[in-house]
């Protein structure tokens, strides 16, 4: 699916320079050294320039001031070369990750964090939002497997976060599902997963969703990505692995994702198409 958006985000990337001379342009703030956020980092930009989008990195040393990212930002907001602007997080600890990501203007706010686009999400209007990459690829995949109207199914988010958690509630909701959102502190998180039609898992606790928590023909959407330590052959290796044992639920549910290899391309893909989308906005065209 991730391969198919990314071929049409190119092709309308091609025209929209063609016929109206616009690239996107997608600018990317990295702070400090994360592994992880390298890597995330790099695939985004691999792909936005697959996707012949203008790809710009700012990479800032980890011990950099909220006023001179805030000053960065605020040159980004002014740019109009600039259509997305993303902010890695996990920010090091002594900067508001609030305050950065308010900073950035929701026209540019590719990441959908801002409380404008956040607003627009759980006001229902989804259509005039940026919606955060994750939950708008596992939206599609939902819609995939079972049509874009969710009347009468059951959807059980596990994981209350701002990135995933709250707004993947706010799109099933919309779609007419019945929503339940489950955390740390649920009671019977079996029981409550069993009753899923749909089963979003986003707690970063490995393999913690067994495969008798789901129910048979369930749509099962793993967004873990934790890092585990294996023995292989008496070595220590260190592998990812979602919240949900694949293997186990896969004998139960009708369509599941894998990690790796899963969610995280829908959400690069998503991405792009957040780009692109406000790149047409900025110039003015009808974003679809
Ligand atoms: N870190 C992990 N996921 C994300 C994401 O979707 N956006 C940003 N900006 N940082 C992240």
């Amino acid at each position: 699916m991730a391969a198919r958006l990314s071929e049409t985000i190119t092709a309308e990337t091609s025209r929209l320079r063609e016929e109206h001379g616009v690239v996107p342009g997608l600018t990317v703030v990295i702070v400090g050294e994360d592994p992880a956020s390298q890597v995330y980092v790099r695939n985004k930009q691999r792909t936005a320039e697959g996707c012949g989008f203008s790809s710009v990195k700012h990479a800032l040393p980890a011990d950099v001031s909220e006023d001179e990212l805030l000053a960065l930002i605020d040159e980004l907001n002014a740019d109009d070369s600039v259509h997305g602007i993303l902010v890695q997080l996990p920010l090091p600890r002594h900067l508001d990750e609030q305050r950065i990501t308010q900073s950035i203007s929701p026209a540019k706010d590719v990441d959908g964090f801002h409380y404008v686009n956040i607003g627009k999400l759980t006001a229902g209007d989804a259509a005039d939002a940026f919606v955060p990459c994750t939950p708008a690829g596992c939206m599609l995949m939902v819609e995939e497997q079972l049509g874009k109207d969710l009347s009468g199914k059951n959807a059980v988010v596990v994981g209350r976060s701002n990135i995933v958690g709250k707004p993947m509630a706010s799109l099933l909701l919309a779609a007419n599902a019945t929503v339940t959102i489950c955390h740390s502190r649920t009671a019977e998180l079996d029981q409550v997963c069993r009753g899923a039609d749909i089963l979003i898992a986003a707690v970063g606790r490995p393999n913690m969703v067994r495969g008798s928590w789901v129910k048979p023909g369930a749509v099962v959407i793993d967004v873990g990505i934790n890092r585990v330590e294996v023995d292989v052959d008496g070595e220590k290796k260190s592998k990812l692995t979602g919240d949900v044992d694949y293997d186990e639920a896969s004998e139960h549910a009708a369509a599941i994702t894998p990690v790796p290899g899963g969610v995280g391309p829908m959400t690069i893909a998503m991405l792009m198409s957040n780009t692109l989308r406000a790149a047409k906005l900025a110039a003015g065209l009808g974003a679809d």
